[in-house]
């Protein structure tokens, strides 16, 4: 594992091995790795030459009252873990290499960054999607691998590469769950242990949709039966529950291939996971 933090490195490796007809997997990361990232490294060693992860805490993303400062950054565990997983190039910049120092150009979304999270981290996508633009352009992947827990990012992110053009096939990946049914994500290390075990409403929620006659409720019926769940759990306060279609629009009946997206705190913490109807459950 070749670790690098300069971006014209970055282009000289990926250079010799364009040279090379090697195609290049890219999974774009904040560190601190769980199981959920490493499925996505894990196809991406899978299905190409060779593969980049990146490790880069964003602060565009942040909002001016989220955790960018306490955002773990366990970096020597989180290379280790790329190297037993047959990572080729761990990106590490600082951010003055990757920001620089007067960034003026941003990737402003309209339409599909103003639903669900969008609404409540405002500037987030915008964020996200700068920061997304400019590894794709760095690192020029074949293949990019992001996970169905962020389904907008996902959505937002093939929405761009899309508009933009950019030439890189996006891969989207399962959700990894904990036995218990809880999606991975690295702010589970904040939880404490009382509220590890509350965070678990997210997926007996996803569980209760899952198993409601949905199709005979109308999408209104079906949240305030599960916000009612929600509610009963002391430590839990809900951010948000809809129920979408493809481009995030409210449904007033649920019908296969609708999300149920769920934005919850548990204590001080925002949990987010989501369910597309119809789809079995695998906990
Ligand atoms: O999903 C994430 O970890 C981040 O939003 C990403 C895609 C690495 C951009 O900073």
């Amino acid at each position: 594992l070749k670790v690098i933090d300069h971006i014209e490195q970055v282009r000289e490796w990926v250079r010799a091995h364009k040279t090379l007809n090697h195609r290049i997997g890219f999974v774009p990361t904040m560190g601190a790795l769980h199981e959920g990232h490493l499925s996505l490294v894990r196809r991406s060693t899978a299905e190409n030459d060779v593969a980049v992860v990146s490790i880069f805490v964003n602060p565009l993303q942040f909002g001016v009252n989220e955790d960018l400062q306490k955002y773990p950054r366990p970096l020597e565990k989180d290379i280790r873990m790329l190297s037993q997983c047959g990572v080729d190039l761990c990106f590490h910049p600082q951010a003055s290499e990757l920001l620089g120092e007067d960034l003026q150009t941003f990737v402003d979304m309209q339409g599909l960054p103003e639903h669900l999270c969008g609404l409540k981290r405002p500037g987030h996508f915008r964020g996200v999607c700068t920061i997304v633009a400019k590894l794709f352009n760095i690192v020029s992947p074949d293949r990019a691998y992001f996970g169905r827990k962020d389904l907008q990012q996902l959505f937002i992110i093939q929405k761009m590469v899309r508009d933009l053009n950019f030439s890189v096939e996006i891969v989207p990946c399962p959700i990894v769950r904990e036995a218990d049914g809880l999606a991975v994500s690295s702010r589970i290390l904040y939880l404490s242990p009382d509220e590890r075990k509350d965070a678990t409403i997210l997926s007996k929620v996803i569980k209760q949709a899952a198993e409601a006659p949905w199709a005979e409720l109308t999408a209104s019926e079906l949240i305030a039966q599960l916000r009612k769940s929600v509610t009963a759990v002391a430590s839990a306060r809900i951010d948000y529950i809809q129920i979408v279609d493809e481009s995030l629009e409210d449904v007033k009946l649920v019908k296969n291939g609708d999300i149920l997206a769920l934005a919850v705190y548990i204590g001080s913490t925002r949990l987010i996971d989501n369910y597309v109807f119809g789809q079995k459950l695998n906990f």
